[in-house]
């Protein structure tokens, strides 16, 4: 590790009081400050956390819905075990993961779904703004069956292109959607989190019969944003993420 990493952990106090309370990232801060603003998590809820490892939200929200709560962590990759939740691995793009939540949801409707959900960065911010819009985009169509009407949708996002596009969607779908930046994230992030509290029972006309992605995708391509679906057709509903000014 190099001498800056050092020392820019070293002065990072999130970091040094996530290690002394107990939590496995700093990232837990965020999800408290969350909390303590909008209260979005109560005892007894039902939560699904989108993006979970190394665990550090999923193990605050098990402190907040306590021991009549349940709380379901997803990532790709394999998070060690917290006590009180159970984790699963799979990627929220795929079907077998929807169908493996369902399963393990077993009957009960979310109360609110968290998603501190990230790609691995490649440092080009353009790139990786994009990639990140097109995953809070499929979390919010992946929240919609099965969160409860009034539940609540927590998503990071990063400020950007086409960030409208997904605020505008969710207002169809919930009364009350606010950006909100904890001071846990790093001052050099542009990095903020969407908070939409009390999903309508039934979302607003104009998203009817519609994802939030086909939505985004339409608000992009009237950015005059071009569409680049380079990948297999398979993957090509996640191609919004090749996208740059029409000539
Ligand atoms: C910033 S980390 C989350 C930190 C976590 N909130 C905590 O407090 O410990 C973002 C996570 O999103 C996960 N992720 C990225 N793409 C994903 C996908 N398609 N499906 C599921 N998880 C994904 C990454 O593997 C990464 O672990």
């Amino acid at each position: 590790m190099s001498k800056r990493w050092y020392q820019e952990n070293r002065r990072d106090p999130w970091r040094r009081q996530a290690k002394s309370k107990g939590y496995r990232a700093r990232s837990a801060f965020k999800l408290k400050q969350i909390q303590d603003r909008f209260e979005i998590l109560r005892k007894g809820d039902t939560v699904l956390d989108v993006g979970c490892h190394p665990g550090g939200w999923t193990q605050v929200a098990v402190e907040e819905v306590g021991q009549s709560g349940f709380v379901l962590g997803l990532d790709l990759l394999s998070t060690s075990p917290v006590q009180g939740a159970q984790i699963i691995i799979g990627d929220i793009k795929s079907e077998s993961t929807i169908e493996e939540i369902d399963r393990m949801l077993d009957g009960r409707m979310l109360n609110v779904l968290i998603s501190d959900i990230s790609p691995r960065l490649t440092g080009r911010y353009d790139t990786d703004q994009a990639i990140s819009l097109e995953l809070s985009t499929m979390v919010l169509d992946a929240a919609m069956p099965i969160l409860a009407p009034g539940g609540t949708f927590v998503t990071k996002i990063f400020q950007g292109v086409g960030i409208e596009g997904l605020i505008n969607a969710a207002k169809q779908r919930f009364s009350d959607v606010r950006r909100y930046a904890p001071t846990a994230s790093r001052s050099s992030s542009s990095e903020t989190y969407l908070i939409c509290r009390n999903k309508l029972p039934i979302p607003h006309k104009d998203a009817r019969g519609k994802t939030a992605f086909e939505q985004i995708t339409e608000h992009l391509a009237n950015l005059d944003i071009v569409i680049h679906v380079d990948d297999p057709p398979v993957e090509s509903k996640i191609g919004i993420r090749r996208h740059k000014k029409k000539e």
